[in-house]
């Protein structure tokens, strides 16, 4: 018989004890009660247990041996190897509950939770900063007590056009390229800008009338940096007795001022609309552009064209009427330094976390 007994002893016939060879029992007992002693963690233990306790250790030969012996020694064999292997047994579920404690307090340590620890974010997305801009604008005029109106976004071409003072063969039914909606005797159009909810707004509300209306509107440019078929605008529209060109511009310059800073200005150069008259383009000076502070067009505006009040059901005689109209993804562009409109529109979330919340 070899004396080899550590744990890691290769088992085998040599190794294995004859049933009766008490010293020799007794060895492979101390042997696995070493190895038990020996293991750090469950993993260990598991390990000692399968060398010291599985098939083939040498307690569990030398207890199969025991069927091939005489019957005297049977009695002998059986009483040594099933002590030593119940000893064995014994002191690995002691090791084990020493060990699983062990574990059980290890992880209470390595896995402590600091309630009081602030929640790590999880970023599921960002407002769009269109939307954010949006909100920012509606948030100035329902400051000066303007309502939010919206209309639809495939819109008779009689709201898009014909209420607007365009006239059938009208070249400016032309300015703007518009997809028209089959079939064609429906005459309907996706709208080509915000304007024809101002005439709905006059039909639907009493006067006065001071609302502000952003909304989704489309015509046939192909996507650029600087064009997308699908696009926002936003409209204001104010009916009132004895509004005139000044109450306008004060609107326009309060606005701007919130929307680019103290500094802004607002110039009004003559321009054509048939839906207003007088008509101007409206540039504003940006205090904060990118180069240095400019003069940027920025939209249109001008007094509602009585033809336009009339088709609303309002006397032109009584009451005057201003409006105006900028694009959002324009206004982006330049407020917030976007040269590409391909970013506004491509729903990368990193371009809308560049923005944060607010923009
Ligand atoms: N609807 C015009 C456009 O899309 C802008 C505008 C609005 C002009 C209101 C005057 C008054 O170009």
């Amino acid at each position: 018989m070899s004396d080899q007994t550590t744990e890691q002893a290769p088992v085998g016939e040599s190794n294995v004890p004859h049933p009766t060879d008490e010293a020799g029992i007794q060895h492979a007992v101390d042997a696995a009660l070493a190895a038990i002693e020996a293991a750090g963690d469950l993993n260990e233990l598991k390990e000692a247990r399968l060398a010291h306790t599985g098939e083939k250790s040498a307690l569990s030969l030398a207890n199969r041996q025991i069927g091939k012996l005489d019957k005297s020694e049977k009695a002998v064999a059986g009483k040594l190897v099933g002590g030593a292997r119940g000893r064995v047994n014994k002191a690995l579920a002691a090791r084990t509950v020493v060990l699983e404690e062990a574990e059980a307090a290890r992880i209470l340590i390595e896995e402590t939770v600091d309630v009081t620890a602030a929640a790590r974010r999880r970023r599921v997305g960002a407002r769009h900063p269109l939307s954010v801009l949006q909100d920012r604008v509606a948030d100035i005029f329902v400051g000066m007590g303007w309502e939010i109106a919206e209309g639809p976004e495939v819109e008779s071409e009689w709201f898009n056009f014909d209420a607007l003072n365009f006239k059938p063969d009208h070249p400016a039914r032309e300015m703007q390229d518009t997809f028209f909606v089959e079939p064609a005797d429906a005459h309907l159009v996706l709208r080509t800008h915000t304007s024809p909810v101002q005439v709905r707004s006059m039909l639907e509300r009493d006067v006065p009338v001071y609302v502000l209306c952003p909304g989704r509107t489309f015509r046939t440019d192909e996507l650029d940096a600087t064009h997308t078929p699908v696009f926002h605008q936003f409209e204001g529209l104010a009916v009132d007795k004895g509004l005139t060109m000044a109450d306008l511009r004060g609107t326009l310059e309060h606005f701007a001022r919130q929307m680019f800073g103290a500094e802004a200005q607002i110039r009004l150069r003559p321009a054509y609309f048939p839906f207003t008259e007088p008509s101007a383009e409206l540039d504003i000076w940006h205090p904060g552009a990118k180069g240095g502070p400019r003069w940027i067009e920025w939209g249109g505006c001008g007094m509602i064209n009585p033809n336009v009040l009339r088709a609303a059901g309002i006397d032109p005689e009584e009451y005057s009427g201003f409006a105006f109209g900028m694009g959002i993804e324009r206004t982006l562009m330049f407020r917030n330094d976007v040269p590409d409109m391909h970013d506004m529109i491509e729903g990368d979330i990193r371009f809308s976390q560049h923005f944060g919340m607010e923009i």
